[in-house]
C-alpha cells in the first residue's frame, strides 16, 4: 500500500454490496438474524436501479384466476429455452408466493382488486395449465412496483439497524491465499477515504452491466461492478452471451415502457398498421416472450415495415384503452411517453424499439446464493465467504431468456435465501482471522493505476467505442461475422486502455476517475459477452445466431463459463445444466420446441 492512502478498517459479520431489491432483501434477512451487517452502496439506496422496475413481480397467488407454482415453473423453464437450472427454478417459483406476501406485510403498497387482494396482470410467456391459457400472475403496484418494493425494503432495513455506507464505491474483493473471500475495499466518494471491510461473508448484489451497450433501459450506474470484481479475483462469469433486449424502449431515449402496457391490452403495429405479432406468435401474440417479440420487431423493421421517417421503429398502441385505466394502472409510463416521446398515450401510439434491458448471465451461484467456480473438474465448487444475488448473479433461473416480472421475484426470493444461508454459515460476532499483510493492496493498485493514467485517450472515447461495438455487433440477431467483428472491436478497445487519460483524478463521485473505474469494469464484461457469443454455435433464447438458427440441445445444453485475465484475455469452459428438480412434486421438464 502506498503512503498516499490509509485504510479505515471495519469488521462486520456480513457485508452486502449493493442496495437494490436483492441487496436490501439480503441485508434485511441478515440483520433480522442478528448478524451485524453493513450495506455498501454506490448510490443512495432508493436510487438503486430496482426503482425503475415498472410492471410487477411474478408469483402464482391465483388472485385473478387459477394458478399453480408448477405452471409458473413450466413457463420459466420454457422462457429460459431450457438453459435454466430446474432445481433453482423450482425453488424460485415455489417460494415466490411467500416472498410476495412477506413484501405485503413489510408494507409494499400493491394495487388491489375490488375484493382487496393484490392485483395481478398478464405478462409475456406467463400461462396457465402448462401453456394452455394466459395467466394473470404479475403482482403490481401500478407501474411503479420496483419503486414501491425498494422504498419498503430500505425502510425495513433501517428499522432493523442495518448499517449503510452510502455513496461508497466497491473497488475490489479481498481474497486470501486459499481462495476464501475475506472482505471488500471501498472508496467513500464524499471524502475520498478508502475503507477496508473485513467480513465472514460478502454478498454481491451489484446489478447488471447494461451500460456496456449504447442504448439501454438501465441506469448509468449499471456497470456490473461486482461481476468485474469476481473476474479480477480469478473467478468465472456464466452465460454472459445472453443479453435481453426489451421490446419496448422509447425510440431515441431508451427509457422503458413496461410490458405491463401490453398486459393491459396494448399492442404493436408496423407501418401498414398491421398487428404483426399475430403472425409470429399466433397464441400469445404481443405477450410472447421478450426475445420472440424483439426479434419479430427487428424483422419487421429490416423488411421495410418500420414506422417513422426512417422506418426504423415500431408503434405501441394504448390509445384504444380507457383513459381511466391508463391513469390508474399505467400512470408512470403515460408520463414517460409524454416527456421522452412527446406523446399523449390516450391519443397517439408510442414509438418503440428493442433496447438492452437485462443480463441473464452473471456470477454463477447455487440457489442459496453461494458463488460457484470450476475446481478440480467440479463446476459446483463453492467459493467460501462469497455470495451473489440479483441481476449480478446467474443462479441460473432465467437461462437464455428471462420472462418479464421474473426479475423482481428473483431479487426477493434469492435475497431472502442468501439471508437464510448467511445465518446458517455465520454466527453473530463470529471470530475472524486477521487480514493478511497486504490485504486490499490490489484495490489500491487499481486506484493508483487510473489516478496515474496520463495517456492521450479520454475514458469517454473508449467507452463510446465499446458501447457502439456491442450495440452493433452483439445485437438482437448475431452472425459469426458480426461477432468476430465485435470481438476485434472490443479487443481494440482493450488495447487502448494503457493510453487512457484521466483528467479529473479526484476520489469523489462524478469524477473522471470514478467513470474510468466503471469503464474498466464494463470492458471485461464486454469481453466475456462477445467471447461467449462467438463460441456458442446455436440459437437459444436471446442468443439468436442467423448462421446457426436452431437450438442444439445435443451439443449446447450447457452453461458458458468465462474468465478474463488482467490483460483482457478471455478463456472459456462449460458446465452442465442442472437437469433435475429439487423435489418429487414436479418432474424434470423435458426440452421441446419453444412456440408461443
Ligand atoms: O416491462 C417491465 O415492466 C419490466 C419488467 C421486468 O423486466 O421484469
Amino acid at each position: 500500500m502506498t503512503a498516499d492512502y490509509e485504510f479505515h478498517d471495519h469488521t462486520f459479520d456480513v457485508v452486502v454490496v449493493g442496495a437494490g431489491g436483492a441487496g436490501l432483501r439480503a441485508t434485511l434477512g441478515c440483520v433480522e438474524k442478528g448478524l451485524r451487517t453493513a450495506n455498501i452502496t454506490k448510490v443512495f439506496p432508493t436510487r438503486s436501479h430496482t426503482v425503475a422496475a415498472q410492471g410487477g413481480i411474478s408469483a402464482s397467488l391465483g388472485n385473478m384466476g387459477p394458478d399453480d407454482w408448477r405452471w409458473h415453473m413450466y413457463d420459466t423453464v420454457k422462457g429460459s429455452d431450457w438453459l435454466g437450472d430446474q432445481d433453482a427454478i423450482e425453488y424460485l417459483c415455489r417460494q415466490a408466493p411467500e416472498a410476495v406476501y412477506e413484501l405485503e406485510h413489510f408494507g409494499v403498497p400493491f394495487s388491489r382488486t375490488e375484493e382487496g387482494k393484490i392485483y395481478q396482470r398478464p405478462f409475456g410467456g406467463m400461462t396457465t395449465n402448462f401453456g394452455e391459457g394466459i395467466a394473470q400472475r404479475t403482482c403490481a403496484a401500478a407501474d411503479r412496483t420496483g419503486h414501491a418494493i425498494l422504498h419498503t425494503l430500505y425502510g425495513q432495513s433501517v428499522r432493523h439497524k442495518a448499517e449503510f455506507y452510502i455513496e461508497y464505491f466497491a473497488i475490489d474483493l479481498i481474497m486470501d491465499d486459499e481462495g476464501q473471500c475475506r472482505g471488500v475495499v471501498a472508496l467513500d466518494m464524499a471524502t475520498g477515504e478508502v475503507h477496508r471491510f473485513r467480513a465472514s461473508l460478502v454478498i454481491l448484489a451489484t446489478g447488471g452491466y447494461g451500460r456496456a451497450y449504447f442504448s439501454a433501459t438501465s441506469a448509468h450506474t449499471c456497470t456490473g461492478d461486482g461481476n468485474a470484481m469476481v473476474l479480477r479475483a480469478g473467478l468465472p462469469l456464466q452465460d454472459m452471451e445472453f443479453v435481453q433486449f426489451h421490446p419496448t424502449g422509447i425510440y431515441g431515449a431508451g427509457c422503458l415502457i413496461t410490458e405491463g402496457a401490453r398486459g393491459e391490452g396494448g399492442y404493436l403495429t408496423n407501418s401498414e398498421g398491421e398487428r404483426f405479432m399475430e403472425r409470429y406468435a399466433p397464441s400469445a401474440k404481443d405477450l410472447a416472450s421478450r426475445d420472440v417479440v424483439s426479434r419479430s420487431m427487428t424483422v419487421e423493421i429490416r423488411e421495410g415495415r418500420g414506422v417513422g421517417a426512417e422506418k426504423d421503429h415500431i408503434f405501441l398502441h394504448l390509445d384504444h384503452l380507457d383513459p381511466a385505466i391508463l391513469a390508474e394502472r399505467l400512470p408512470g409510463i403515460s408520463e414517460s411517453a409524454r416527456i421522452f416521446a412527446g406523446v399523449d398515450v390516450t391519443k397517439e401510439p408510442i414509438p418503440v424499439l428493442p433496447t438492452v434491458h437485462y443480463n441473464m448471465g452473471g456470477i454463477p451461484t447455487n440457489f442459496h446464493g453461494e458463488v460457484l467456480t470450476l475446481k478440480n473438474g467440479n463446476p459446483d465448487t463453492v467459493v467460501p465467504g462469497l455470495m451473489a444475488i440479483g441481476e449480478a448473479a446467474c443462479v441460473s433461473v432465467h437461462g437464455a431468456n428471462r420472462l418479464g416480472s421474473n426479475s423482481l421475484i428473483d431479487l426477493v426470493v434469492f435475497g431472502r435465501a442468501a439471508g437464510l444461508r448467511a445465518a446458517e454459515l455465520v454466527s453473530p460476532g463470529q471470530r475472524q482471522p486477521e487480514l493478511a499483510k497486504g490485504a486490499g493492496d490490489n484495490a489500491i493498485a487499481r486506484l493508483d493505476k487510473f489516478r496515474n493514467a496520463k495517456g492521450s485517450t479520454p475514458t469517454a472515447e473508449l467507452r463510446l467505442k465499446m458501447q457502439r461495438a456491442m450495440q452493433e455487433d452483439v445485437a438482437v440477431f448475431r452472425t459469426g461475422e458480426t461477432l468476430v467483428s465485435g470481438q476485434k472491436r472490443i479487443a481494440d478497445v482493450v488495447s487502448g486502455i494503457p493510453d487512457i487519460r484521466v483528467t479529473d483524478r479526484s476520489l469523489i463521485w462524478n469524477s473522471d476517475l470514478i467513470e474510468t473505474l466503471e469503464f474498466d469494469n464494463l470492458i471485461v464484461q464486454a469481453v466475456a459477452t462477445v467471447e461467449g457469443a462467438v463460441n456458442r454455435q446455436e440459437s437459444r433464447g436471446a442468443h439468436a445466431r442467423e448462421d446457426f438458427p436452431d437450438r442444439d440441445d445435443e451439443n449446447w445444453m450447457k452453461h458458458t463459463l468465462c474468465w478474463v485475465d488482467d490483460k483482457g484475455k478471455p478463456a472459456i469452459d462449460y458446465r452442465p445444466v442442472h437437469a433435475y428438480t429439487l423435489s418429487n412434486d414436479i418432474e424434470y421438464i423435458k426440452p421441446k420446441a419453444r412456440v408461443y
